[in-house]
């Protein structure tokens, strides 16, 4: 199989790039290189491209065709919740514009396989703390609307031109499958935390109000190198001559709340530090799990790894 990521370079495609090279998997990487990093991606072949460059359709379509690409696995995205609400026009030009551009030149060049990186972003604020798929979803920023434009935009192939697609809803994603790998982005929780950590700062816990057994938000963290698993999992799903669903979430099932993180960060750092608690975060649901029934009984996935794991993992890379 040859792979086109995009995104390779980045924190969740290079362990998934990690594992197809173990698989043997022939791979083709497109980052733009933004946050990516070169060493992350071994022997993969690689092409730095903007995916919403005027001239990028006709380069991927060039790089497909030299690379003999018949399955890809689309990472490339802006993905800072914040950010896409001051630049909207930059999510829709580059998130849309990407997927567009790639999707031209996979019909072009009759590739029918794409594992599309979504998010459980599309969900919104739903108020059940288990999510399924068939939630309605209500995105509630232009990141998460991106996401969920995009699996319209998947669909709307697969009934053009018969598309097979994988939309993966990631919950909250944390830890290292190898050190070199570690998320060295400071975008969500956990790299938050280390960073306040490393800076001889307390780490900030936005509301302690909310109605949950501490107070603390709940979220589902789930390993990179379990998620990256699910990727794999997706490609040989689209392999099936029967299947059923098209989207997926990615989580554990259960929650953990933000105090829960903390006290496993005290454990694994052996910093006993003060959490300065400030008031509640916009956009902020309270509590916010997959419920992981449907990727479990149709790819045969299950997160192997906790949140001690994800917490040790991480911490071990910076240490
Ligand atoms: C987690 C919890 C914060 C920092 C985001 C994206 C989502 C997905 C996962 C890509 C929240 C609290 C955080 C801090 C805190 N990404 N927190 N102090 O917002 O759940 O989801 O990442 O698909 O699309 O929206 O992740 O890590 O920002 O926050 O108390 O310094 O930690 O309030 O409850 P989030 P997060």
């Amino acid at each position: 199989m040859s792979v086109l990521v995009t995104g390779g370079a980045g924190y969740i495609g290079s362990h998934v790039v990690r594992l197809l090279h173990e698989r043997s998997d022939s791979v083709l990487v497109v980052d733009d290189m933004s946050s990516g990093v070169r060493e992350r991606i071994g022997s993969s072949a690689f092409l730095q491209l903007e995916l919403s460059a005027p001239d990028a359709k006709q380069k991927l379509t060039q790089a497909i065709q030299e690379h003999g690409v018949t399955s890809v696995i689309h990472l490339a995205a802006q993905k800072q919740v914040g950010v896409s609400v001051q630049q909207p026009e930059l999510y829709y030009e580059q998130n849309i514009g990407g997927m567009t551009n790639l999707l031209s030149a996979m019909r072009e060049s009759g590739v029918d396989r794409l594992v599309f990186s979504s998010s459980a972003a599309t969900y919104g604020m739903p108020d059940v703390d288990s999510v399924t798929e068939d939630q309605v979803c209500n995105p509630i920023n232009p990141y998460g609307e991106t996401k969920l434009i995009g699996e319209w935009m998947s669909a709307n192939a697969s009934r053009a031109w018969g598309l097979r697609a994988a939309n993966l809803r990631y919950f909250n994603v944390a830890g290292a499958g190898w050190p070199e790998l570690a998320d060295t982005a400071v975008m969500n929780l956990v790299p938050i935390v280390f960073a306040a950590l490393k800076a001889g700062k307390s780490p900030v816990v936005f509301g302690d109000d909310y109605p949950t057994p501490d107070g603390s938000c709940i979220r589902d963290y789930v390993h990179v190198h379990d998620l990256a698993e699910a990727h794999i999992s997706a490609l040989d799903y689209l392999e099936r001559d029967e299947r059923k669903y098209s989207t997926f979430n990615v989580g554990t099932g259960s929650g953990s709340s933000v105090f829960e993180v903390l006290a496993e960060i005290k454990r694994a750092s052996g910093i006993d530090f003060e959490i300065d608690i400030q008031g509640r975060r916009a956009g902020d649901p309270p509590s916010l799990c997959a419920n992981v029934s449907r990727i479990e009984s149709e790819f045969g996935w299950k997160a192997k790894r906790g949140l001690a794991e994800i917490v040790d993992s991480a911490w071990a890379a910076i240490s």
